[in-house]
């Protein structure tokens, strides 16, 4: 039997299933309703993941409201599901781990109210887990070792993150978006010219027939910070530009613009700045950082063109990309899970004061 490394202060149930320590995740920061069962923070014995984007798609954006009712009507059959995935019962489970923040208020509510409950029924210990934190965790459900210190980018429709990673649960803030997050700009651009919700893997296939030359869009400059993004000027300067065609937008050389581009190439341009403003600012703070590696994770993690410049500005540099598996880069529960297992070995544990804090940053 193996001896699992308690945290301080807990009264853990002892080994269940004999030698697994299994910790239930629960996720629903935002329009996810997800659990897993993972094993010592590594093996995920069953993911569940109930989407609701098809509800919100006629909005072009999260309704907060749709998105609370969504998951009280899901999370007991998703939870049940994941426990009967793992093939195990209840009663196997060590401890509950449950996105407290950041996210959507109403939201976070519902899986915290129901681990907490759950966690007290069962008299099993109840781990908050940062949203953030666990996006950055879920590298390490795929690859056995990373190297540290890395650059994680965090890019979602709701986050645009930049953080230094120095070790498992040290991380310095390094910058952030001060205005839209680059997932929002892809689903407001898409929105604004009618190709549906969500954006991203929409203008994502379109771009790959566009020419991304065609029109400079504008990169932010943030006065005063190098690590900082910023979307809102770009979505708007695609708005402005198809509202006019001939609007004088920045070109390279100063010559005004051809007379018109198709669609594909206003997706294709609009995504080359919208991705640049992201791997320019990666590449500086590999630099000077000296990291050795760069995690991505989130929804744009799945971009192609991010992919694309990120495996082109690290070959022969020795820097290691992280990139997890599309399921591992969107919200899931497996990622709260496999962190949990580390806060809970940390005595990392919350009572059942446990509340939500929706604007929940690094370092808290
Ligand atoms: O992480 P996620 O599933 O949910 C949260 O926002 O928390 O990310 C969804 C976001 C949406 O804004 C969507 O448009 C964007 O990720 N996205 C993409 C791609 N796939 C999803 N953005 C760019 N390229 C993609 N291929
Ligand atoms: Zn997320």
């Amino acid at each position: 039997m193996r001896i699992h490394p308690r945290g301080q202060g807990i009264s853990g149930k002892g080994n269940k299933l004999e030698e697994k320590l299994l910790i239930l995740g629960i996720e629903t920061s935002c329009d996810e309703t997800a659990a897993a069962v993972v094993e010592d923070g590594r093996y995920i014995h069953s993911s569940v993941i109930a989407s609701q984007v098809k509800f919100h798609a006629q909005y072009g954006g999260i309704v907060p409201e749709i998105a609370s009712r969504k998951h009280i009507e899901v999370i007991n059959k998703i939870v049940e599901s994941a426990i009967k995935d793992a093939k195990i019962t209840i009663d196997n489970i060590e401890a509950i781990a449950v996105t407290y923040g950041p996210g959507l208020a109403g939201a976070l509510l519902v899986g915290v109210s129901f681990a907490k409950a759950l966690a007290y029924g069962k008299k099993i210990p109840l781990i908050p887990i940062n949203h953030l934190e666990a996006h950055i965790y879920a590298v390490h459900l795929e690859y056995s070792q990373i190297n540290l210190p890395a650059i994680a980018l965090l890019v979602s429709g709701g986050h645009t993150e930049m953080v230094l990673v120095k070790e498992l649960g040290v991380y310095e803030a390094l910058g952030r978006t001060k205005d839209d997050a680059v997932g929002e700009a892809y689903d407001k651009v898409a929105k604004w010219l009618g190709l549906g919700y969500p954006g991203g893997p929409i203008i994502d296939q379109l771009a790959k027939s566009g020419n991304r030359k065609a029109i400079k869009f504008p990169r932010a400059v943030i006065k005063h910070s190098k690590y900082d993004f910023s979307y809102s000027g770009l979505k708007t300067a695609v708005i402005n530009y198809t509202r006019n065609a001939e609007h004088p937008l920045p070109v390279p050389n100063g010559l005004p613009l051809p007379e018109k581009f198709p669609l594909e190439d206003i997706v294709a341009s609009f995504q080359e700045a919208a991705i640049d403003a992201l791997t320019s600012k990666v590449m500086k703070a590999v630099k000077d950082t000296a990291a050795t590696s760069i995690i991505i994770g989130g929804g744009v993690a799945a971009n192609s063109r991010l992919r694309e410049q990120l495996n082109e500005l690290t070959i022969d540099t020795g820097i290691t990309l992280y990139i997890p598996s599309l399921v591992l880069c969107t919200d899931n529960a497996a990622m709260i899970a496999g962190l949990g297992y580390h806060k809970y070995n940390a005595g990392k544990v919350a009572d059942m004061s446990l509340g939500v804090n929706p604007n929940l940053k690094w370092d808290e």
